[in-house]
């Protein structure tokens, strides 16, 4: 029986952080075994907000590197920009959206504001691109984080219109959201999602950090004046560090508030700091040797794309000769 197809993307922008490993890597890493599996690099999507050319090209590398180290097959990875269909799909699909459609997208709104005059159409439009890397590979299920949901219904949406107008074209994916972990927020403020784009010292936990660095950052997470360690919503920052060891640790909740009983948050802290650390162990380990050879690297990522290249390329043509084109 053919195996059900997963399909996600992660951008090469800024540090990766817990919240992108909770979220999303950690869960693409157990898909494997069940679903026959595709994950992107998408620089693309990172040139929608201005980037350091000399940058990018290392932080492709290091994303990769981090996917391979958190134990992704590298046979399953490649770089957006190397499958030329996906920006012509994009194309096909922004002439299926309606304005209205992209106007309502929660991201973009956020993003925008912190672009401000700098706004570029590739950001409105980058919900466009992320239907076209989803629809061009037939995906059951797109893995991601809570924040992505939208975007993966928008896919689904444009999908639908375009199969009604046009004939069966596309698959329609399901979103999938990982029940611990689907939304880590900001240490420093845990009314906002951990970001990339954050770069305040003490906003997020990178992957590569030191463990001097995780404890640091978590000995000086924002909390509230209580000091009984119970997950309530109404208390965000020890609900969000709770959220971080639930995950971590993989214990039930009402497990966690019974060892934490009478312990305070120090004592909490400390505890989660060195789960955290463990957690990341193997990946940081592991991290050095798959990057020591960059021309290996790049021959790797190279290799997945010239492996799911075809795919793309079926789907552009089915989609393209269903409108008519050529
Ligand atoms: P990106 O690069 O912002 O994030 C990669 C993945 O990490 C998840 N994530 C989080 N999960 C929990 N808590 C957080 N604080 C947190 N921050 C990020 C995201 O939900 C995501 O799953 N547009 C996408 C990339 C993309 C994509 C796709 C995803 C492009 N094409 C096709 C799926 C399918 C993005 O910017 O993710």
């Amino acid at each position: 029986m053919k195996r059900r197809r997963a399909f996600s993307g992660i951008q090469p922008t800024g540090n990766l952080h817990i919240g992108n490993y909770l979220g999303a890597i950690r869960q693409w890493v157990a898909l494997q075994v069940e679903f026959e599996s595709i994950f992107c690099v998408v620089d693309l999507h990172a040139i929608t907000v201005p980037q350091d050319p000399r940058v990018l090209k290392g932080k492709i590398r290091e994303t990769a590197g981090i996917l391979f180290a958190s134990g992704i097959d590298p046979k399953t990875v490649f770089v957006q920009s190397h499958i030329c269909a996906h920006a012509e799909l994009a194309w096909i699909l922004n002439c299926n959206i309606p304005m209205g459609w992209l106007n309502r997208m929660t991201q973009f709104k956020e993003k925008s504001q912190r672009q401000r005059e700098r706004v570029m159409a590739g950001l409105f439009d980058y919900p466009a691109l992320m239907a076209a890397d989803i629809l061009l590979y037939e995906t059951d299920i797109v893995p991601v984080g809570e924040d992505q949901k939208q975007h993966v219904e928008l896919a689904r949406d444009v999908a639908q219109v375009f199969n009604a107008t046009y004939g069966l074209t596309f698959k329609i994916p399901e979103p999938l959201i990982p029940e611990a972990g689907a939304r880590i927020m900001g240490l420093d403020d845990p009314g906002k999602k951990m970001s990339k784009s954050e770069d305040r010292p003490g906003h997020a936990i990178y992957l590569l950090d030191p463990p001097d660095a995780i404890r640091a950052k978590i000995m000086h997470a924002t909390t509230d004046s209580l000091r009984d360690v119970r997950f309530e919503e109404s208390r965000p920052g020890i609900y969000n560090l709770l959220v971080i060891y639930e995950a971590f640790s993989g214990l039930s909740r009402p497990d966690i508030e019974a060892r934490f009983e009478g312990r305070g948050y120090a004592d909490f802290k400390r505890e989660l700091a060195e789960v955290v650390i463990a957690g990341l162990n193997p990946l940081q380990s592991r991290y050095q040797e798959v990057t020591a050879d960059p021309a290996f690297l790049d021959s790797q990522l190279a290799e997945g794309g010239n492996r799911v290249r075809p795919l793309a390329e079926k789907a552009l043509r089915l989609a393209k000769e269903r409108m008519g084109l050529g």
